[in-house]
């Protein structure tokens, strides 16, 4: 099915979209442009191991400008988009949503507008060939009740933050493109990632850091939260998943089938950790419970039905087998982590849990 020209892939230089270019590229004879602004999430170190590999391009750019992403489309000529570019943080959208409405809608328009010119001049061949594939959330269906069945493909979306309405949006452009104009589009919509390379921000490398700092582990609430974990190799592999053998129009959702609360997410990391690098104390006693998030979901659950029956993926890795690789990747790449914790993240972590009700100095 595939031709010899590369993909182009938006947001390659962040966690999930450095992840699947390092995994394209290990597994595939063609070749990738990632596209990527560099925000404070995006990190060319991500990508150093194949900086040398002639089928790898850095672009640095910004979705939003269309004429530079058709220059790169008429460049490049790909086969497929696979479109990470957005701001991603939960947290980020609260407290300045006015960028995620910026890089996530106008971006996704923005781009789509672009594959539209791009796609529209391709034979009649290439045109059934091309794939534009959107990578989004399963925060767009909103929360659930603690017996409330999973999200499946068909339940209606009821975003609650402005980062998940941002994505909910997008989701809404890319269906729309393909109902219009007949792009060849994919969506898949996941739960809660994790892995190597994830920006500290996020739940798991911030508490596998502060605790090995020996700082507060703050929880949000009464802990109760759950989120349904998958380890990002997964994730990638679902995504390769729907672009091999999805049908264009579908979405599919993936998942880990690894729903847990956050509290207790964190008590794993601790005991992880009691055992890879044992501290004088244990470190579940750095754990302490801070504001909550304004709006925060309770509960999300996927129902995998689809992509397992009809694309036969399934999650491979465990989440305890997941948690320590994760852990031995922070422990082993801390140059990696001394470069992205200074600077505007260390701004981001005073302001973010002054606010929440713990002393900003105590952080870092
Ligand atoms: P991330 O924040 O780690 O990386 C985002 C990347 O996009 C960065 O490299 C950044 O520089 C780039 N970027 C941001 N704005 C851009 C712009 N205007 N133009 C070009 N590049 C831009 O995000 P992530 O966690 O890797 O998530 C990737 C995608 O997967 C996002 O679309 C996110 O909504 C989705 N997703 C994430 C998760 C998760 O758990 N992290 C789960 C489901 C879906
Ligand atoms: O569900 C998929 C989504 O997962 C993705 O679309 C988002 O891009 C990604 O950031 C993630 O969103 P969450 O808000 O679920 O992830 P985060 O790691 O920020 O938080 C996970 C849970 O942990 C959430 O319930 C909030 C809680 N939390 C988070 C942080 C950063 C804490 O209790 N303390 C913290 O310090």
């Amino acid at each position: 099915m595939y031709d010899s020209s590369s993909i182009i892939v938006t947001g390659g230089a962040g966690f999930i979209g450095s992840n699947f270019v390092l995994r394209w590229l290990a597994t595939q004879k063609t070749g990738v442009t990632v596209f990527d602004k560099l925000t404070y999430a995006g990190n060319l170190e991500n990508l150093a191991t194949v900086t040398q590999d002639s089928r790898y391009r850095f672009v640095h750019g910004d979705i939003v400008n269309g004429a530079h992403v058709r220059r790169i489309l008429e460049e490049e000529k790909p086969w497929a988009v696979v479109h990470f570019a957005a701001e991603s943080h939960v947290d980020r959208s609260i407290v300045g949503p006015a960028e995620f409405i910026r890089t996530n809608i106008e971006g996704t328009f923005q781009l789509l507008e672009a594959v539209r010119d791009y796609w529209g001049k391709l034979s009649v061949g290439k045109k059934k060939a091309f794939r534009f594939l959107h990578v989004s959330t399963d925060e767009v269906f909103g929360s659930l009740g603690p017996n409330d069945p999973a999200f499946s493909e068909s339940t209606p979306y009821t975003p609650n933050s402005p980062y998940s309405a941002s994505k909910a949006a997008s989701d809404h452009l890319v269906r729309a493109y393909h109902h219009t104009y007949g792009i060849p589009v994919l969506t898949t919509n996941c739960s809660n990632n994790y892995g190597p390379r994830q920006f500290p921000e996020k739940l798991i490398p911030l508490m596998i850091l502060n605790a090995l700092k020996g700082l507060p582990l703050p929880v949000y609430g009464d802990g109760g939260n759950v989120r349904d974990w998958l380890y990002v190799d997964d994730h990638c592999d679902g995504i390769q998943s729907v672009l091999d053998r999805g049908i264009c129009g579908e979405t599919y959702n993936i998942g880990g089938m690894q729903e847990m609360s956050n509290i207790e997410v964190v008590r794993q990391i601790c005991c992880a950790l009691d055992e890879i690098k044992p501290a004088a104390k244990p470190y579940a006693e750095q754990i302490c419970f801070v504001k909550d998030r304004l709006g925060h979901d309770r509960r999300y659950a996927m129902d995998i039905t689809k992509i397992s029956r009809d694309l036969e993926w399934r999650p491979k890795e465990s989440f305890a087998g997941g948690l320590r690789k994760t852990i031995q990747w922070y422990l082993d790449n801390s140059d990696w982590v001394e470069n992205v914790t200074s600077g505007s993240y260390r701004s981001w972590m005073n302001t973010q849990y002054a606010y929440s009700g713990m002393e900003g100095d105590a952080q870092l």
